[in-house]
């Protein structure tokens, strides 16, 4: 059975939250001097002298409506980036837990693992990049803390069977974090629907893609209001800032617009799908459910340099194992993507 205060680290469980100025007034006034605040004004712009509200509550309100979840289901950090370190932060006891991860996959896990002193269990994709559950499982030990499963799978571009998933949300007993950066590109249902089932599950989703706002830094996590309750406890009280929180708020009118922007991408990645297996150079393209590609080619690192020769930067990922001869390509504009297709036909 998976009990959350059994997981969650003895000091974290004993610490009491920052009370921040905002905390400790709640009513109304006209002359706030309990911040320590610039009340002359700001450099930066009106409404910038004061700190910005550490709960988020209008964002969260919002996007619990769009996302069809409670707010006290909702994390927000300065990118999902802020989420996966304070997971680790939440959970793992540096130098005697550990985390397990799936590479080729996403890099900021192992970082993250590094800085928090976790040790890493690497159990690889399997040659589709799949989830070998079983073998998961195997290594799962009783100072594993966190199973961290990024689905569509960056760099491969892939869905996660739901059915691994389930099977190791059911047969782990610690957080299952559930990384879908990349969902709204797919067509496949968020594990948000599932958060009532699963109590160790944690589905983190960004800003930074589909809603094309990666300089703002927003991140979500969304998991059961008591795993949130603890997130929201040891974060920096004020990590959303103020010009994030009112542009993000102003963005989320914008569905619409949204889903005119995914279609496009959606459609963009569809027609280089295509289009790539033609080129010489190109062995295999990955199937995707992200906005990029992987794609394996002839000569991964003489194509970089190429592309790079003609002003075209793509992300090279040969050396890593999993992904051997491999570039990932994001999907650009039309001309962007004709331009690329181009260059890679003159190699
Ligand atoms: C799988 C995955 N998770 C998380 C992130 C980080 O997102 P954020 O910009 O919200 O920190 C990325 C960014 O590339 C990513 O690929």
């Amino acid at each position: 059975m998976f009990n959350l205060n059994d997981i969650i680290r003895p000091n974290v469980l004993k610490m009491r939250a920052y009370s921040s100025a905002r905390d400790e007034f709640k009513g109304a006034a006209s002359v706030f001097l309990d911040a320590n605040e610039n009340n002359l004004g700001s450099l930066a712009g009106e409404g910038f002298n004061r700190y910005p509200d550490p709960h988020q509550k209008k964002l969260k309100s919002r996007i619990a409506e769009i996302k069809g979840v409670r707010p006290e289901q909702i994390f927000l950090g300065n990118g999902s980036d802020e989420a996966i370190d304070l997971l680790f932060r939440m959970v793992c006891r540096p130098g005697q837990d550990s985390m397990l991860h799936l590479p080729p996959t996403y890099g900021m896990y192992e970082v993250s693992a590094n800085l928090n002193e976790v040790e890493m269990q690497a159990v690889q994709l399997t040659a589709d990049f799949q989830v070998p559950v079983e073998e998961v499982l195997l290594q799962v030990k009783s100072e594993t803390k966190i199973i961290f499963i990024c689905s569509p799978n960056n760099p491969t571009g892939n869905l996660i069977e739901a059915e691994s998933i389930e099977d190791i949300l059911e047969s782990f007993h610690g957080l299952v974090v559930v990384d879908e950066a990349y969902i709204d590109f797919s067509d496949e249902p968020s594990w948000t629907t599932r958060l009532k089932e699963f109590p160790n599950l944690v589905v983190l989703q960004t800003f930074s893609k589909a809603w094309g706002m990666a300089g703002l830094r927003l991140g979500l996590a969304f998991a059961s209001e008591e795993l949130i309750t603890v997130l929201d406890k040891i974060k920096p009280p004020y990590n959303i800032n103020e010009s994030t929180q009112a542009l993000a708020l102003e963005a989320l009118e914008r569905e619409e617009a949204l889903k005119d922007m995914v279609e496009e991408i959606v459609q963009e990645r569809e027609l280089l799908l295509q289009s790539l297996p033609d080129l010489p150079t190109v062995e295999q393209v990955y199937p995707s459910d992200a906005n990029f590609i992987l794609v394996k080619v002839k000569d991964a690192d003489g194509l970089y340099k190429f592309l790079l020769g003609k002003g075209i930067v793509v992300r090279n990922r040969s050396s890593l194992p999993g992904c051997e001869g491999c570039l990932r390509i994001s999907v650009g504009t039309l001309e962007e993507n004709q331009e690329l297709l181009k260059a890679i036909a003159e190699f």
